[in-house]
């Protein structure tokens, strides 16, 4: 029987890169596999936070979790603080990885540059040992992630594959599951960004529980480009090839066949909000 894992941080609110990229594939891997799924507050310690927001939005983001289709009937849904070895058994991983290969993380890089002059944390660096570890303790085969989680992935197979050759076959090594829509939403507004909890971008970013006309706002006002072309082409057309991928993940569609039915960007921009109102309305409903 497959096993698989994912963690999701209970900081800041839920977006549609959260839902495209991880959370709705997990609705679909709970009916097929045997699934954990955890609210990894541990991991949002690593940057400034209040302790009791943090534990209201630990219940926050579970609620979120079965709004989106997860069935505690089904699947496990926990907190990472709740079962003690996941920090006991990171002890062990952080010292099987090397501080060259945590430093070399792009998430490392990209938030120790934003938070720069200021304090950075130990744990933001170690963070990913903290990750793998919560992958292996389940004997995990798949892990269902966004693109911005390939890199991580790839030091706990190292990591387990280290372990491994340095003390006898003691962790499955876990593969990646990524999506082939919706893997890494950009932001509304700044196209070439991730949309991300982190990044304070309210117009760029739409939460699962936007109200409709909010959602129509934000699409309406989406960056694009002056060519006036609707073509897929991330490097040259980030905004409209952001359109095309909430569209085609929201409708299951692919972003090429869905390029040619457009000529303009205005209907494109409606059809998506439209496509994504209704993707989004059973989790919103429900929460
Ligand atoms: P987190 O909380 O940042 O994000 C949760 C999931 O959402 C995906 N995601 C995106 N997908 C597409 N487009 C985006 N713009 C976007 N932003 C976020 C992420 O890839 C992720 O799948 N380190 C992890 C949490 C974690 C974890 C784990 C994941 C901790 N332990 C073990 C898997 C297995 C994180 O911070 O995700």
């Amino acid at each position: 029987m497959t096993v698989v894992f994912s963690g999701i941080q209970p900081s800041g609110e839920t977006h549609i890169g959260n839902y495209l990229g991880a959370i709705r594939h997990w609705a679909v891997d709970q009916h097929e596999h045997t699934s954990y799924y955890c609210v990894v507050d541990l991991h949002s310690l690593t940057t400034p936070h209040d302790p009791a927001e943090l534990r209201s939005k630990s219940l926050a983001m579970a609620t979120m979790l079965v709004a989106c289709g997860l069935d505690p009937d089904v699947c496990t849904i926990f907190v990472q603080s709740h079962v003690a070895e996941h920090t006991r058994l990171a002890w062990l991983l952080e010292c099987t990885a090397s501080i060259g290969e945590l430093q070399r993380m792009t998430q490392f890089k990209d938030k120790s540059a934003r938070t720069s002059g200021e304090f950075i944390s130990a744990g933001l660096l170690t963070y990913p040992t903290l990750m793998t570890a919560d992958i292996v303790l389940y004997d995990t085969d798949r892990v269902p992630v966004g693109e911005d989680q390939r890199q991580h992935i790839e030091l706990a197979r190292d990591v387990a594959i280290r372990f491994n050759s340095r003390y006898g076959e003691t962790f499955v090594v876990p593969q990646g599951a990524i999506p082939k829509t919706g893997a890494r939403v950009m932001d509304l507004q700044e196209p070439t960004n991730k949309m991300s909890k982190s990044v304070d971008s309210p117009q760029g970013t739409v939460m699962v529980l936007d109200p409709p006309d909010v959602i129509e706002r934000k699409l309406s006002r989406a960056v694009t480009d002056s060519d006036g072309e609707v073509r897929f082409d991330v490097a040259a057309k980030p905004g409209v090839s952001n359109l095309l991928s909430i569209l085609a993940a929201s409708t299951g569609e692919s972003v090429e066949a869905l390029a040619g039915r457009y000529t303009q960007y205005g209907p494109l921009k409606k059809d998506t909000a439209a496509a994504l109102i209704e993707a989004l309305r059973p989790a919103r409903e429900r929460y």
